[in-house]
């Protein structure tokens, strides 16, 4: 788990103006709720009084949960703004000067594709990764499905690993691969694989065969049929291209025919070391009306548990340590390069060091993720979540665990 990415915390649609939100990203908690005027705020979920949940069970009756553009703490009520700043507290007297260092930490946020993002970590601007870029959200020719989200019992690694694994298709997913109709002949195509062009990632693609498109009619998500028409009697090569932008994110273009594409992205929320909650964003440059929302969804749905079935199977339940517990094939192009994108992220020196992280949490500890302000004023209440130096210190940890 890292921080200094951009994380999606709450789908925009699901954050009102009432109530606040409370999310767990990265083994820890956060809350997010909107200010008068409708701005999205992400703080630290843990009140400094005496460790509230901000975001947590209400008992203030009919009280509101945001004044003034405030969080209230529902145990005494202090009020934290958007900047992380404790405003009020209650007990001291209204409008009493408030100690400084009652902060809670506060992270920059962007609402983009239906979606709350926080940056989560102490990176300055200059240096942080940007959020993905989805460049065809918006334009002309191109419709978005309602972002949906997808938890998922298991580590995100395993999650984003499935998504770069050309080989599975022919297994789990009886619409996407060769089906076996000539399994003397099947193979993998070689990938091709690069950089992504925002950074931060990688990028292949890959062509394999299909089995033909469904006549129109045929209609029904459960026996994995597509919704999408246009009868192909022959089988036919697709080409997919997939990548990786940070450790969390994922997206994958389906090109159909040369005019008819998919392009889904995956913004996982790393819950903790066993759950994500997966933000899946599906565009097309086709079927635009939106009366076929509902059939794609469907469908993907169907897709998404096929792979949840077998994903929430593996032993163990995150990737081995040692490559030497794994047998890895050329189609694993796609996870080899991932993990080498996580050691440069460990480089960064940006990897939770979940040992200590685990051996302290919530005993008599509570973690915050560090948020930026925390390079530039000091004083702050809660202990930030121990990270691993860099890729060797973190063999050294994992060889003596
Ligand atoms: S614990 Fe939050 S106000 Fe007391
Ligand atoms: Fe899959």
């Amino acid at each position: 788990m890292y921080i200094n990415f951009w994380y999606p915390i709450v789908r925009s649609e699901d954050l009102g103006y009432d109530t606040p939100e409370k999310a767990r990203v990265l083994g820890v908690d956060f809350v997010a709720f909107r200010d008068q005027d409708g701005n999205a705020h992400v703080l630290s979920d843990t009140c400094t009084h005496r460790g509230g949940s901000l975001g947590g069970a209400w008992s203030g009756g009919n009280a509101p949960r945001i004044i003034n553009g405030c969080v209230v703490c529902p145990y005494h009520g202090w009020e934290f703004g958007g900047d992380g700043e404790c405003k009020n507290v209650p007990s001291i007297g209204y409008g009493t000067k408030v100690p400084p260092r009652a902060k809670v930490d506060s992270y920059p946020v962007q609402e983009k594709y239906g979606i709350v993002f926080a940056f989560l970590g102490d990176e300055p601007e200059e240096t942080r990764p940007p959020l993905l870029e989805v460049e065809e959200y918006g334009q002309e020719g191109w419709r978005a499905n309602e972002v949906i989200t997808l938890d998922v019992p298991y580590h995100y690694e395993r999650s984003i690993e499935n998504g770069l694994d050309p080989a599975h298709n022919e297994f789990v997913h009886p619409t996407h691969g060769f089906s076996a109709v000539n399994r003397e002949t099947y193979r993998v195509n070689e990938l091709e694989i690069e950089d992504h062009r925002q950074g931060w990632g990688f990028w292949f693609t890959h062509r394999f065969d299909a089995p033909p498109l469904p006549q129109k009619g045929h209609q029904t998500a459960k026996d994995g049929d597509t919704p999408w028409g246009d009868a192909q009697p022959e089988r036919r090569q697709v080409t997919a291209a997939s990548g990786t932008y940070g450790p969390h994110f994922m997206a994958t273009y389906i090109h159909l025919t040369d005019q008819k594409m998919f392009r889904q992205y995956f913004f996982e929320q790393i819950i903790d070391e066993h759950n994500t909650r997966i933000f899946f964003l599906n565009m097309r440059n086709f079927l635009l009306d939106k009366k076929n929302d509902g059939p794609i969804h469907a469908r993907n749905k169907v897709v998404a548990k096929q792979d949840i079935d077998i994903l929430s199977t593996l032993y163990p339940e995150r990737t081995p340590l040692s490559p030497t517990k794994e047998v890895l094939m050329p189609a694993d192009g796609g996870i080899v390069a991932y993990r080498s994108w996580l050691e440069k992220f460990d480089d960064m020196g940006w990897r939770i060091d979940i040992n200590e992280f685990r051996r302290r949490n919530n005993k008599d500890t509570a973690f915050a993720i560090p948020c930026p302000g925390r390079r530039t004023s000091g004083n702050w209440v809660l202990e930030e979540i121990p990270r691993i130096k860099n890729r060797a210190a973190r063999k050294k940890i994992e060889r003596a665990a």
